[in-house]
C-alpha cells in the first residue's frame, strides 16, 4: 500500500473521460487500496481513480459511521446513476480543486449501478449527504469538476487564482 499523488486542476487528466474497468485482478486490488490510504491520508470523504493520475471508471467512499469507529470504505467500480429524484444544496470541496467550496445543486436521492471488487453488479440507493458525495465522485469519472457546477463568475475567479499560484512557484 502506498499513498499516491493527488492530480489537482487544471491537469489534463481530470478532464478525461475514464475507461470502463474490465479487469478485476490484483493489480486493481491495489489501486483501490491505495486511493483509500490516499483519500484518508488527505483526508478526505470520497477519492475518484483519474485524482490519482489512473483514467479508469472507480471511486471509493468513506462509509465510516462514527468519528471513533475504525474506518471503513465502500468500492464502486463503473458506476451510473440509473434513477434520481429531488435536488439539494450542499457544500462541496474537492482534493484536487484546492482552496474552494462552494455551494453545489445535486439530487436528493439516487441509485446507482455498479460492479463490486469481484465485478458483480450491485446497486445501491443514496439520499443526502452520501448521494451528494456519491455525484461528486462520479462526476470525476466524466472529467467534471464541481467547479463546473458553479456560476461562471465564480469559476472565473478561481480560475485567477490558480493562474497566480501557478506563475508563482
Ligand atoms: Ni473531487
Amino acid at each position: 500500500m502506498s499513498i499516491r499523488k493527488i492530480y489537482k486542476y487544471p491537469d489534463p487528466v481530470l478532464r478525461k473521460k475514464a475507461a470502463t474497468v474490465t479487469s478485476f485482478d490484483e493489480k486493481l486490488e491495489e489501486i483501490i487500496s491505495d486511493m483509500a490510504q490516499t483519500m484518508y491520508d488527505a483526508p478526505g470523504i470520497g477519492l475518484a481513480a483519474p485524482q490519482i493520475g489512473q483514467s479508469i471508471r472507480l471511486i471509493v467512499v468513506d462509509i465510516t459511521e462514527e468519528p471513533d469507529d475504525e474506518k471503513k470504505y465502500m468500492t464502486m467500480i463503473n458506476p451510473e446513476i440509473s434513477i434520481h429524484t429531488g435536488n439539494q444544496l450542499d457544500e462541496e470541496g474537492c482534493l484536487s480543486v484546492p482552496e474552494l467550496t462552494a455551494n453545489v445543486k445535486r439530487y436528493k436521492e439516487i441509485t446507482v449501478s455498479y460492479q463490486d471488487t469481484k465485478g458483480d453488479s450491485r446497486e445501491l440507493s443514496a439520499e443526502n449527504r452520501f448521494a451528494v458525495v456519491l455525484q461528486h465522485e462520479i462526476d470525476h469519472l466524466n472529467g467534471v469538476l464541481f467547479l463546473d457546477h458553479l456560476s461562471s463568475l465564480k469559476r472565473g475567479l478561481y480560475k485567477k487564482k490558480v493562474k497566480k499560484w501557478l506563475a508563482e512557484k
